[in-house]
């Protein structure tokens, strides 16, 4: 990283590596490129204006969780019939944002929200495409806190109650049943639960052509996960593997499309965040580095236990052999980057950059202890 470029921005700032996002995008593009595949981009994972116009130029579409969202969407150029609308709990106003956008697909969740659905496109004079998402009660052996397909979790409709659902769709005169759709977790690192999703919707496409309903896509969801260790190793995600595990383990019929939803894969290895150490404090037991940044700006350590790789940027190419805690300024103990890191020696002033933050870091951010929002650079 060449810290140069950083001069004069106020820290903490996430600064976003474009040529990196081109070059997954890149990779997403030549993996899907004349197949069925047609990628959504989960807006949740990062809305940065910028960002979503970079994304939206290639032609993708988005994936949104929010009437908020659906409007980003648009104004930073995705095409509303790219758009597709998820969320266990949209409210009308939320729901009419997306039917007066004429967007391409409402994902329910619950066979409550058919008629909520189907009266307010009524009371609009419209016909909504949806997707029903299935709960297929997969494990997605991930943390806990971002397992979204098993039984437990409130995403989705039952398997075991799906049927009632379909034939609900179908009655009703507004809703017009495109598809099915799923979502079994996120940071997923391993093919296995994708195999075993994919099984699952075969399952369900011969029982639903057997009664006489045909869809016309499958929406897989997203979940594809980062290489978190070593992001210089891995910076962009194995697409191939990914696409062509669910390509080649989907039997899909004449004209059916796939569509998946991806936000981690595609934004997290490009973005950092880049903090300024206010001091070292030595103490009899630890030497904690105290950092600009914290839990505001970077929840994911708190929040799931998770780990961004921590470098010491302005004292790049010195030996790591110092032993610190980082953390935060923020009053809460969990306020931790990091513990026993190995890092060069780290004085006031140097430069911190925890990586592979493009994902769920902004995004999450809040004013916690009235601070400030980070800032960003897109370079
Ligand atoms: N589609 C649906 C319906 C989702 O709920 C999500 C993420 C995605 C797609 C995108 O998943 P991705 O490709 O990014 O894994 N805040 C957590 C992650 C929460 C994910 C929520 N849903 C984290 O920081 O790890």
């Amino acid at each position: 990283m060449d810290i140069k470029i950083f001069e004069g921005v106020k820290t903490p700032f996430y600064y976003y590596d474009k040529e990196l996002l081109e070059r997954t995008l890149d990779a997403v593009e030549a993996c899907t490129a004349g197949t069925k595949m047609k990628v959504h981009y989960a807006i949740k994972a990062n809305s940065e204006p910028e960002i979503l116009r970079i994304i939206s130029s290639r032609g993708f579409g988005a994936d949104c969780v929010s009437g908020n969202e659906i409007k980003a969407a648009i104004e930073c150029g995705f095409r509303p019939e790219n758009i597709c609308y998820a969320g266990v709990g949209k409210t009308d106003e939320e729901i009419l944002t997306g039917i007066d956008a004429d967007i391409g697909c409402f994902n329910i969740e619950s066979i409550e929200e058919i008629d909520i659905l189907s009266t307010l496109a009524a009371k609009r004079g419209k016909r909504v495409t949806v997707a029903l998402r299935v709960n297929p009660n997969i494990d997605a052996h991930t943390h806990e806190y971002i397992t979204t397909g098993l039984k437990e979790n409130k995403f989705g409709i039952d398997l075991r109650v799906i049927e009632d659902a379909v034939r609900k769709v179908k009655e009703s005169q507004n809703l017009d049943l495109g598809g099915l759709h799923f979502h079994i977790g996120s940071q997923i690192t391993i093919s296995e639960p994708f195999k075993i999703l994919c099984e699952r919707i075969n399952d369900l496409q011969a029982k639903f052509r057997f009664e006489g309903t045909d869809f016309r896509f499958f929406n897989v969801g997203g979940g594809l996960g980062i290489n978190y260790d070593n992001p210089d190793e891995n910076p962009i995600p194995d697409f191939a593997s990914y696409f062509d595990t669910i390509l080649s383990c989907l039997h899909l019929e004449e004209g059916q499309e796939v569509h998946c939803e991806l936000g981690r894969a595609i934004v997290a290895q490009c973005g950092s965040l880049i903090s300024k150490v206010v001091l070292v404090k030595k103490g009899l037991e630890k030497n904690f580095v105290i950092i600009d940044a914290g839990m505001s700006d970077l929840i994911r350590p708190a929040l799931y236990g998770a780990h961004h790789k921590i470098e010491n940027i302005s004292a790049a190419g010195k030996s790591a052999d110092k032993i610190y805690d980082v953390v935060g300024p923020i009053c809460e103990s969990s306020d931790v980057f990091g513990k026993d890191e190995l890092l060069p020696e780290t004085k006031r002033g140097d430069l911190i950059a925890l990586r592979s933050a493009g994902a769920y870091g902004v995004a999450m951010a809040s004013r916690y202890n009235m601070r400030d929002l980070p800032g960003h650079l897109i370079k």
